[in-house]
């Protein structure tokens, strides 16, 4: 490996996964004031920037209810832990998500059923959910993996069929929408993140739960302060998961640039999928009747390491989400209930490779990623005659075709 184009990058700077300080550039005079304004207060928990931000996030996603909390983790676990979920039930999600949706169920005592993705569009397959539920069944969690909605419309057609409740894990879909309504409206209640990295990132953790739900929202209220809502007075055993006055200043002049830096993400994603046409690899795909935001581009190839390193040698940051499914990560090695067949959650942890994606890209580095990339396979055509050709590990990848998963005796159904 050539270790100063490893630094440097062949053709220019390296080129981040994700580039905050480009971000912070944009719109420094505007945080530093919020930022400024906060610290001479001293109002620094709670606070009417936090209520400022509670009342826009909630207009912006269409929601009665927006409530500010300390992380998209907490979010999950307030809204299933308010909707009285307990040790007796069971919630089914995705095994291919982000471990903190697994880890908001389990702190509620219930369990995680898992079950396989829709190889098309990454997100929890309603086919694979019926068979999952059982008289332990209260809830569906579907997360709206790397931007894209997941199919609500199915889903709550199985919820209402069953009587189960419906929560959005929308930690990566902020400004995603599905037939006009934002992620967020789209279910009983739903989790937000404001990670950093996040479309819309606070400058620490942050998170905010939206509901229309009138005593879901004040019950997470309480929770999320002490069960308290006058001072020293405790109407419930809460805990402590409030959203900082800090952290919400710059949300709130953040939140007034998420469409414009969506649209930019959705523009970058035009350019790689029309730059890496035609090269064995699988790009996403767009959704009917729904906008995805492009938190992550995600690829799927054969050779996923030698391609990321290549791109390394390139200057070129990648990431993998996720590279182990749930079911397979050592703190689920109990604990959980994976409903198997998980063909694609487990064969495609192997092939996923996010490409770099944030709004500051400049096209010239969005163009120098589609070079490297193609620059690998055209100089690595020995490489990949060594593997087997992407179609016979990811059988019914293609767009336009069906994607039936066999199903072994036994597993058709839990109830
Ligand atoms: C799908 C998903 N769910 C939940 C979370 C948890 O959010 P946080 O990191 O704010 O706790 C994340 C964040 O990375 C996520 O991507």
């Amino acid at each position: 490996m050539n270790v100063a184009r490893t630094q440097q990058g062949a053709g220019g700077d390296p080129i981040a996964f994700v580039d905050l300080r480009r971000q912070y550039a944009e719109l420094a005079p505007a945080i530093d004031a919020a930022v400024g304004r906060v610290l001479q207060t001293g109002a620094f928990i709670l606070g009417d920037e936090v209520a400022r931000f509670e009342a826009s996030f909630a207009a912006y996603c269409g929601t009665k209810h927006c409530i500010g909390v300390a992380s998209g983790l907490d979010a999950l676990a307030l809204i299933l832990k308010g909707l009285g979920l307990g040790a007796d039930d069971e919630v089914i999600l995705p095994a291919n998500t982000f471990i903190a949706t697994a880890l908001a169920v389990s702190q509620t005592g219930a369990t995680p059923v898992l079950v396989d993705h829709d190889p098309h569009t990454y997100n929890i397959d309603p086919a694979r959910v019926r068979p999952a539920i059982t008289r332990r069944t209260r809830a569906i969690l579907p997360v709206h993996l790397y931007g894209r909605p997941a199919d609500m419309l199915q889903i709550q057609r199985i919820a209402s069929e069953y009587g189960l409740i419906v929560v959005e894990d929308a930690c990566q879909a902020h400004g995603a929408t599905s037939r006009d309504h934002r992620c967020g409206s789209l279910a009983r209640a739903a989790a937000f993140s404001f990670y950093p990295g996040k479309n819309l990132g606070a400058a620490g953790d942050a998170g905010a739960v939206v509901t229309d739900d009138d005593e879901l929202a004040d019950r997470i209220r309480l929770a999320r302060n002490y069960g308290s809502r006058v001072k020293y007075r405790h109407d419930a055993q809460g805990g402590n998961s409030r959203l900082d006055n800090l952290q919400a200043a710059i949300l709130n002049v953040k939140l007034p640039h998420l469409d414009r830096w969506n649209d930019r993400r959705r523009a970058i994603a035009q350019a790689y999928r029309t730059g890496l046409a035609k090269l064995p690899l699988v790009l996403p795909e767009e959704g009917p009747e729904s906008r995805h935001v492009y938190h992550l581009f995600v690829i799927r190839c054969e050779a996923r390491d030698a391609l990321a390193t290549h791109l390394k040698d390139h200057g070129i940051d990648t990431g993998i989400h996720y590279p182990v499914p749930i079911h397979r990560q050592p703190a689920y090695a109990t604990g959980c209930i994976p409903l198997r067949p998980l063909t694609y959650s487990e064969m495609f942890a192997d092939h996923l490779l996010s490409l770099p994606m944030h709004p500051h890209m400049t096209m010239r580095e969005v163009d120098r990623v589609i070079a490297a990339v193609r620059g690998f396979y055209g100089a690595a055509g020995t490489l990949r005659e060594a593997t087997v050709p992407v179609e016979s590990v990811t059988p019914s990848f293609r767009s336009g075709e069906s994607a039936e998963v066999a199903e072994p005796a036994g597993t058709s159904t839990r109830r």
